[in-house]
């Protein structure tokens, strides 16, 4: 049985130790905080999952048990990710980290280091980007094998989301202002929040063999008042390094949400969402000669990490030993185009990410 330690009591504290928890793991969960260690035991866990779950153990975190751990995963604010990551690999490195999405600020500070301690460590280090691993994207990456929709000439992806879903589910918070969300220096906005979007466009153009995003222009719009700095709605044009070129939204203002992705082929198309109702992602698709099929995935909010944590479990047990959908360099691709697009907008120019300058904003270039 796995040991797996959680850095941060809060909402995906709670989600990734309940999916956990389904394969039977040990679990710690620690926090800097106690009322949110008591938040967890008395409050969202047992409301998400019906009772508390009295095998999970809570420390703070200067408490913590002298033992090892199999898997750790960060799972605190953006702006705390790397100095947390990097101290536990110099320290007592596990055998699979998980890092949070997004993986760190637009700053980008931290995030090469990253990449040497893992190398160093050997510790395999992924990123949350779970709507990656479910079973949705599993269907429409089927599909684009068959080649049934001809080769893709664009795809548009959108996380459009009003945040006050995310502030239901933290009722001790205020607003925006209360937390990282309401700063985009710290990885909040709708670039960094419903960065997923980003992400799974990176993701269907990898599979689609159109090489990484190279250029981004961006319009934001911002929300900078006394107590916030951040954008409510993100808009990018890009284009990848082959030529393939699409767009990307992310907001936090679309109510309902729409979570949405499209390929249009040369000769047909395939859509996919997450969230088609309360209980369904959903896929369609078209091969430009018969009628368009449509499939209705079931699903419930803990289905949307457990491809995620399988996939630990794959990597913990020496099944699996490729190229992660998660891995920690396809988190950082997706950072730096959240860094692009701050510059695009702040200069008004589209701007090129070249990779070989490494994870850091000298990547980014003016054009
Ligand atoms: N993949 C997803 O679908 C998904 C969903 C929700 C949140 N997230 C991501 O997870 C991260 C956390 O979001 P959240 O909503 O759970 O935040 P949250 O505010 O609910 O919880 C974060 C917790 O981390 C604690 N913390 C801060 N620094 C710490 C440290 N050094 N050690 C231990 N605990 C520490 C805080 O006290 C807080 O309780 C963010 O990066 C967010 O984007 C991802």
């Amino acid at each position: 049985m796995y040991n797996i330690i959680i850095y941060g009591a809060g909402s995906i504290g709670n989600h990734l130790a309940h999916a956990c928890r389904t394969h039977g793991w040990n679990v710690l969960i620690c926090d800097i905080d106690q009322k949110a260690l008591e938040r967890t035991r008395d409050d969202i866990y047992p409301a998400r999952y019906g009772d508390w779950d009295q095998s999970i153990r809570l420390a703070t975190a200067d408490n913590l048990p002298d033992e090892r751990f199999d898997a750790v995963i960060v799972g605190t604010p953006p702006d705390t990710h790397l100095k947390l990551a990097k101290s536990i690999l110099a320290s007592t490195p596990p055998r699979v980290m998980l890092i949070e999405k997004p993986v760190c600020t637009p700053s980008l500070e931290g995030a090469q280091e990253i990449i040497e301690l893992k190398n160093r460590t050997g510790t395999f280090v992924v990123v949350g980007y779970n709507h990656t691993l479910t079973e949705n994207t599993g269907r429409v990456a089927q599909i684009l094998a068959q080649t049934t929709i001809g080769e893709p000439l664009t795809m548009a992806a959108g996380f459009r989301e009003h945040w006050g879903g995310i502030f239901g589910a933290h009722p001790w918070l205020n607003g925006p202002q209360d937390t990282y969300l309401g700063f985009y220096e710290r990885g909040g906005g709708a670039s960094g929040e419903h960065s997923h979007a980003i992400n799974i466009w990176q993701h269907f153009a990898h599979l689609a063999g159109k090489g990484r995003i190279s250029e981004v222009s961006a319009t934001l719009d911002m929300v900078n008042q006394d107590n916030v700095n951040y954008d409510r709605v993100c808009l990018l044009n890009v284009k990848t390094a082959s030529g393939f070129t699409g767009n990307i939204v992310q907001d936090v203002v679309t109510e309902p949400a729409q979570k949405k992705m499209r390929i249009q082929g040369e000769r047909g198309f395939v859509e996919w969402q997450v969230n088609y109702d309360g209980s369904h992602d959903a896929i369609r698709y078209w091969d430009g000669k018969t009628e368009i099929k449509e499939e209705f995935i079931s699903k419930t909010r803990p289905d949307d990490f457990r491809g995620e944590i399988d996939h630990i479990a794959a990597i913990l047990d020496g099944s699996f030993d490729g190229d992660s959908p998660i891995s920690i360099e396809k988190g950082l691709d997706t950072m730096l185009v959240i860094a692009a697009a701050h510059i695009s907008h702040q200069h008004k120019k589209t701007v090129r990410i070249n990779y070989d300058k490494g994870y850091r904003l000298d990547a980014i270039e003016l054009l």
